[in-house]
């Protein structure tokens, strides 16, 4: 049985889309590091609970929450911090991440604007998370917009399309790695 764990730090819009297939793949733990993030309500209105950190995770202090809550996959969903190589060493199960990019081009921050400014495809990709930022072996990526096909487009609904489709891909890792 998969109990997942998803880290945020925002919206929460990929959590939102997780939320609603959480009869079949439960969330056991919300994992915010910011207090005042959207996630964090969007979590408190579903009823799942959250465990807010510190700007200094304490990161035996979560591996334990996680662990008492049996959460058995890990989901970075927006979650704007780094996970230290020694908590990835002790947590021996899967821990994904999403990116709005077709990583590996466009690793780390303002992906999409940075794509579309360099005409480049846009997409997303879900991927194990290593010590690097935004690498690791890739679980499921997918084009959004070819580079001509961006371009007939504006930023904002470029933008609001990779949205759409990411919580789509997310829902689909879930599936994924709950049948393995
Ligand atoms: C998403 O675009 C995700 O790819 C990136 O951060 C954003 C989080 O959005 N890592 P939300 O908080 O799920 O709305």
């Amino acid at each position: 049985m998969c109990r997942w764990s998803v880290f945020v730090s925002g919206h929460g819009s990929n959590l939102g889309a997780l939320l609603e297939i959480r009869d079949r793949y439960p969330i056991e733990l919300v994992v915010s590091s910011k207090a005042d993030a959207f996630a964090v309500t969007r979590a408190n209105k579903a009823g799942v609970p959250v465990k807010i950190v510190d700007d200094e995770i304490n990161w035996d202090e979560l591996y334990e929450s996680l662990q008492a809550k049996e959460v058995s996959h890990i989901f970075l969903a927006g979650f704007m911090k780094i996970v230290p190589s020694n908590f990835l060493k002790k947590w021996d199960k899967p821990i994904i991440n999403l990116h709005p990019s077709l990583l590996p081009s466009y690793p780390g921050l303002r992906s999409i604007e940075r794509a579309y400014k360099d005409k480049a495809p846009i997409g997303v990709t879900i991927h194990q998370v290593t010590e690097k930022v935004d690498s690791g072996d890739i679980l499921l990526q997918q084009e959004v917009f070819s580079a001509e096909e961006a371009q007939k487009h504006s930023l904002k609904s470029v933008t609001e399309e990779v949205h759409r489709i990411e919580h789509q891909l997310v829902c689909k890792a879930v599936e994924m790695l709950c049948k393995t």
